[in-house]
């Protein structure tokens, strides 16, 4: 099968773009017609209803219902591993080329429907316009890119002759995959997953974020029109601390992916470490989780740039990214001049609704986030000196943009994931110390540093030790092949979604010998 070679999807072109303009409030209110219907689960490939559903609300505005979600009790996820085992029997042995076209053909309809599914990621999820438009488009990537390296992996690889023997290896399944998702990218993170498991042949018992399901939804759409067979994809959202221990512990389970906080990933790769008698393989997760990203500004730099991307790296999606910038790192000899400059432009950032394209930031999830965060602004007026804290609407899980200063890697604010809009802002004497703060905590995602001194930028390659390291730009917006994603430490397991070594974490491989 000839693919055309993979090529990024275009990102967002900015809220003045004509399109743009005329597209997204045209399937915003298309969408709006839609709210408050009922999402029914996927076993087997049929609709499946229960009669508990969830409510999926507007963060932006929590009485507008956006959906009513089935929730899967402990029969509907066993049903759900049962269609995934069975299924496991023949898709296993379906031509890898054959998987990767069905991944192709749902990328085709996800391109078709890209206004209408981020559309509902600003109604759900309370992302802009352009946070909600680029996770659809890394969704697709995702979709292309494994596609594409299943058709790679999946020829067999001559090994070379030996004594009159040849060899080859290959890659097969490894089994029934559970697949685990956040909510913050409410397509794209569940889409990559689900699509790398898939394609790879493991058929998916997939359960979205209580705060996403909506949204992970779409993929039921998907798959089922694409044709995949019934039971390859299974959707089973519920509670996380009950569907997702129970599809953790399951010993019809070969490989869990989960993405993630850090506390539920290592749960996870705890209860999947116990391996009762009668499981036949053993688990492998593969866990990616959160970040404590540091921005480094060095003495020369480009101030401008600098500005505009650690704005966007920490308040973009209202910071609620793995991503996100939460401590800007800035050597004294700059940070008299710069930080002051730095809090007037955040003054001028609107906030409000994700769907008005003014508004620079909008709400957060939900009502156990904007607790969570609210208790991290209150912490910022104990740990250091709070330079700027907007105001916010009074509708809506709103928090308030906060700059604070004065922090150090010993404050819980210079460790402490918040996931959302709090930077915390660290006075370094120099370079040296900038970097040593950057690594000091126990994660290691993304990091940024802004300088024109190219030893600095070398040393900041060699020793800034992160997954994802970008120079002289903002520390979010990976892109799928380009920029493989992921961290180490307590950010993750060392895996890279979107990168070439992706999809071997859902395959064993096999090798053949013959006279
Ligand atoms: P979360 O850990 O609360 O939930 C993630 C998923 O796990 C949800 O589907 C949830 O229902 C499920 N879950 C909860 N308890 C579970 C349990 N006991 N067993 C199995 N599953 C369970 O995270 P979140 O709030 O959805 O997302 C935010 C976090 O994700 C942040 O920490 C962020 O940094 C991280 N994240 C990481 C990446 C990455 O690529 N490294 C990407 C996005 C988000
Ligand atoms: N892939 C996302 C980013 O880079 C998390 O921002």
């Amino acid at each position: 099968m000839d693919l055309p070679p993979f090529a990024n999807e275009p990102i967002f072109p900015g809220v003045d773009d004509p399109k743009m303009r005329e597209a997204f409030p045209r399937a915003i209110a298309q969408v709006r017609k839609q709210l408050g219907r009922t999402y029914p689960l996927y076993i087997d490939g049929r609709d499946v209803t229960t009669p508990n559903t969830l409510d999926s609300v507007n963060p932006a505005d929590p009485d507008e219902i956006v959906g009513k979600v089935c929730q899967a009790g402990v029969k509907e996820a066993e049903a759900a591993l049962d269609a995934a085992e069975r299924a496991l029997e023949t898709w296993r042995d379906v031509d890898p080329s054959q998987r990767a076209m069905y991944l192709v053909k749902a990328a085709e309809l996800t391109r078709r429907r890209m206004f209408e599914y981020a559309a509902w990621q600003v109604l759900e999820e309370g992302k802009q316009w352009a946070q909600a438009y680029n996770d659809v488009a890394e969704g697709i990537d995702f979709l292309e890119y494994y596609a594409r390296e299943m058709v790679r992996l999946g020829a067999a690889q001559d090994m070379g002759s030996y004594a009159g023997e040849s060899n080859f290896c290959f890659y097969q399944p490894k089994g029934v995959a559970v697949v685990i998702a956040p909510w913050n990218f409410p397509f794209a993170i569940g889409c990559g997953m689900c699509a790398a498991a898939i394609v790879a042949g493991n058929p998916v018992v997939f359960k979205p974020s209580s705060q996403s399901s909506v949204v992970g939804h779409h993929l039921v759409e998907i798959f089922r029109e694409v044709g995949l067979p019934a039971g390859v994809f299974n959707y089973v959202p519920g509670p996380g601390s009950q569907i997702g221990d129970l599809l953790v512990d399951s010993p019809k389970v070969a490989v869990i992916a989960f993405t993630g906080s850090m506390s539920v990933g290592l749960r996870i790769v705890e209860r999947a470490g116990r391996t009762p008698e009668n499981q036949p393989s053993v688990k492998h997760v593969i866990c990616e989780m959160g970040g404590k990203n540091a921005i480094v500004i060095d003495e020369e730099f480009d101030e401008e740039a600098a500005i505009r991307d650690v704005l966007y790296s920490a308040f973009g999606y209202q910071g609620q990214k793995c991503s996100a910038c939460s401590r800007l790192i800035v050597v004294d000899k700059v940070y008299d001049r710069f930080v002051p400059k730095l809090v007037e432009a955040a003054k001028k950032l609107k906030i409000g609704p994700a769907e008005d394209p003014s508004n620079y930031m909008g709400p957060v999830i939900d009502a156990k986030a904007q607790r969570t965060i609210l208790q991290y602004v209150e912490l910022a007026g104990k740990e250091g000196t709070v330079l700027y804290r907007s105001a916010v609407p009074d509708k809506g899980y709103y928090v308030p943009m906060t700059l604070v200063e004065g922090i150090t890697p010993q404050k819980r604010l210079g460790q402490e994931e918040v996931f959302g809009p709090v930077l915390s802002i660290m006075r370094a004497k120099d370079f040296d110390e900038a970097l040593a703060w950057a690594n000091s905590t126990r994660f290691a995602l993304t990091g940024a540093v802004f300088s024109r001194n190219e030893e600095h930028l070398r040393t900041a390659v060699r020793q800034f030790r992160v997954g994802n390291l970008y120079l002289n730009r903002a520390s979010v917006g990976a892109l799928v092949k380009v920029q493989p994603f992921g961290g180490f430490k307590m950010s993750g397991a060392g895996t890279k979604a979107g990168g070439p070594d992706y999809l071997l974490h859902f395959m064993d491989p096999r090798c053949v010998t013959q006279p």
